[in-house]
């Protein structure tokens, strides 16, 4: 892998990560915030429904490794619904590698639901590993799960914010990685909530009107990004971006 910006020269996934440290940048009213894409060239986050298609090995790499520095994951239900996740630190070594860095052995598993229609026998509910919290505007009652689960209710549609300021004053979390999807992006976004972008733009053509990174109403104003940092692997570009 190269970087390209700054200091261009090799480096690794593990290298690049090895000093992100989002754990230590805690707002008061919420945690640091980082979301994480992958895009084809014209800008597509599915191809046939799910991201997995459109990113490489390295790209999972990064996810993978970026995921072990965050307290909280957290994803809308459509993403829950398309992608099925498990247990996400599911290996001992993952969750070793956490605890030595002073993080949960297991990242809190954050879902967004406004219906509260989620695949329950996915292996993140089944695995009895991890926690689970969901934010719903849903009153309907979960089913017993094996992993444990909380379910806090909000009125009409869930308050983002309140979400975030929750999680940080009630759960202790100082660093959120939002893996999507894009309508839950699109609102954090409109809301301000987003400090830092990771987007792997992978070198293929979707071709189709699949959904961009960012969905649902438009942004109250255009938002400026600065470039942290761009990285290069077998023509995908790896790009963090700051709120500007
Ligand atoms: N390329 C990538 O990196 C990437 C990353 C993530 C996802 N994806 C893809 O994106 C697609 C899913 O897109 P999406 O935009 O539908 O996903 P999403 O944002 O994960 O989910 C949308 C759903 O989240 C719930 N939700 C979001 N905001 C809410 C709020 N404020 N209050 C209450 N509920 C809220 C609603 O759930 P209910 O339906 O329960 O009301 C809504 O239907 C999938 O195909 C997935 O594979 C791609």
């Amino acid at each position: 892998m190269r970087r390209l910006i700054p200091d261009p020269g090799e480096t690794t996934v593990e290298e690049q990560l090895d000093s992100y440290r989002p754990w230590e940048q805690p707002l008061d009213e919420r945690p640091f915030v980082a979301t994480n894409f992958a895009v084809t060239v014209d800008g597509r986050a599915t191809i046939d429904g799910v991201s997995g298609p459109i990113g490489s090995d390295t790209d999972t790499e990064m996810l993978a490794r970026l995921r072990t520095r965050f307290d909280a994951l957290m994803i809308g239900a459509g993403t829950m619904r398309a992608e099925r996740y498990g247990r996400v630190a599911g290996r001992q070594e993952e969750r070793e590698r956490r605890e030595r860095l002073g993080l949960p052995h297991d990242p809190l598993m954050v879902i967004v639901s406004g219906r509260l229609d989620l695949p329950w026998d996915a292996p993140l509910f089944t695995a009895g590993g991890g926690r689970v919290l969901i934010f719903t505007a849903s009153e309907a009652e979960p089913p017993e799960t094996a992993t444990s689960l909380r379910v806090v209710r909000h009125e009409g549609e869930v308050n983002l914010a309140a979400a975030l300021l929750h999680l940080r004053g009630e759960r202790g979390v100082r660093a959120l990685l939002c893996e999507g999807g894009p309508h839950l992006h699109g609102q954090l976004w409109a809301a301000g909530l987003v400090d830092e972008l990771f987007l792997t733009t992978a070198p293929k053509l979707s071709g189709t009107d699949a959904p961009r990174i960012l969905e649902g109403p438009s942004l109250p104003e255009t938002a400026a990004l600065e470039l942290a940092w761009l990285l290069e692997h077998e023509g995908e570009l790896f790009a963090r971006y700051r709120r500007g």
